[in-house]
């Protein structure tokens, strides 16, 4: 029997220069620096030119891409009526898939591939996804849409779409920091699947909703609102040993931890863990008690199965804390992999090869109707 990689573990694929995640020592470079550097020096928007273009841009980039994101932030109406379409009972995921969709459709470049074209398509969906998701929580809400504001950086507006209020400078900076950590991650399920859109010669919307797709499996992405499942599950961290004894006796995978390369621990978890801590202190009250059962669960995974937290552990509390609904997590999973997705579906494109692996046939012999 040939020796089949399942699930592709281990299986390298291709070549990348974005990300290099380094299980031995825990790290994680975008384009050779730490992440850890990046999300305590930089803007979201800065992290995403150095994904995009290789490089850190200059003042004069930066300022010029920054005008960009702030005219792009505004939906266009038939996004607004795709969304308010969409029924309530779809999960959000549904309706950011469905949106960006519809903002491809829009587009005037949707079916130019070429790197300017895609790189403006890139910049132009960055732009627009955080109103989808804030416009998607405030109806679920019975509230009307916030309009962006251009004086706000890209997490204090998406705040304010979402909130309709300013956030604190602790919570515009947890914010900020989580989409930085979330941004690429290399050859994930959902990053993979916008190559394998790609490798087809598809568009890169195509290539994005793709990846939403992907994303939204609680095996993935999802795994950030399950967390916070988990925690109203068990309710307090009295409750989090027993909770976790039975989850595991009847073979139950607990969302948050573990990870198909990291085998030693997350290298974006110090960072989150520590942001979500600072708004605890901000908060107080049941923040300190969801500390509590944050600590309780990932000690007693420890002590069971020796399995570490990954980085939707810390993010998924902290998004609560922050005041997103839980199905608005794995969006906001969206509005900063979207980087990530869009420099892989450019990097794809400059040594293009047809993604298409081989199957081993385990089906019936060859046989005959009239057998
Ligand atoms: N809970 C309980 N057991 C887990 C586990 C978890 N979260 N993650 C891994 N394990 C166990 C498996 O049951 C398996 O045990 P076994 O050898 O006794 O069968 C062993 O650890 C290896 O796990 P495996 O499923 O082969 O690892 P993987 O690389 O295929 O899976 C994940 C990686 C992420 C899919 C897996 O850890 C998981 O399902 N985690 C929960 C979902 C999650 O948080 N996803 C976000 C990832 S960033």
């Amino acid at each position: 029997m040939t020796d089949i990689k399942k699930g592709l573990a281990g299986v390298v694929v291709d070549t990348t220069a974005i990300s290099k995640v380094n299980p031995d020592t825990n790290s994680l470079l975008y384009r050779g620096y730490p992440v850890q550097e990046l999300a305590a020096a930089l803007s979201y928007e800065e992290v995403a030119w150095l994904l995009w273009h290789g490089e850190l841009p200059s003042d004069a980039e930066l300022a010029a891409f920054v005008d960009r994101e702030r005219a792009g932030r505004a939906l266009a109406d038939n996004v607004k009526a795709a969304i308010d379409l969409t029924p309530l009972s779809a999960h959000p995921m549904d309706v950011v898939r469905t949106a960006v969709s519809v903002i491809g459709a829009n587009d005037a470049e949707a079916h130019d591939s070429s790197p300017e074209a895609n790189l403006a398509k890139a910049e132009r969906l960055f732009a627009a996804i955080p109103a989808v998701v804030a416009y998607d929580q405030r109806r679920r809400r019975g509230e009307d849409i916030v309009p962006p504001r251009d004086d706000l950086d890209y997490s204090r507006n998406f705040l304010w779409m979402t909130f309709g209020e300013e956030p604190s400078d602790t919570a515009a900076d947890v914010f900020r920091i989580s989409m930085v950590l979330y941004a690429e991650h290399s050859f994930n399920a959902s990053t993979f699947t916008a190559r394998v859109v790609t490798s087809t010669l598809a568009d890169l919307h195509s290539a994005v909703v793709a990846a939403i797709g992907a994303l939204k499996g609680p095996l993935h992405g999802g795994a950030n609102e399950a967390v916070m499942d988990v925690f109203d599950e068990i309710g307090d961290a009295d409750g989090a040993g027993a909770w976790l004894e039975s989850a595991l006796a009847e073979k139950r995978k607990i969302m948050g931890f573990g990870h198909r390369v990291y085998k030693n621990g997350d290298s974006r978890v110090p960072t989150m863990q520590a942001a979500f801590e600072r708004l605890v202190a901000e908060q107080g009250g049941s923040a300190d008690a969801l500390l509590a059962l944050y600590h309780r669960l990932a000690d007693a995974m420890d002590a069971a199965k020796s399995i570490k937290p990954n980085l939707d552990y810390p993010s998924g509390p902290a998004y609560h804390l922050l005041g997103f609904d839980t199905t608005t997590f794995t969006p906001l999973f969206v509005a900063a992999r979207v980087v990530g997705w869009t420099a892989h579906v450019m990097e794809q494109l400059e040594a293009n090869a047809l993604i298409r692996p081989l199957s081993e046939y385990v089906g019936p012999d060859e046989r005959h109707l009239e057998d």
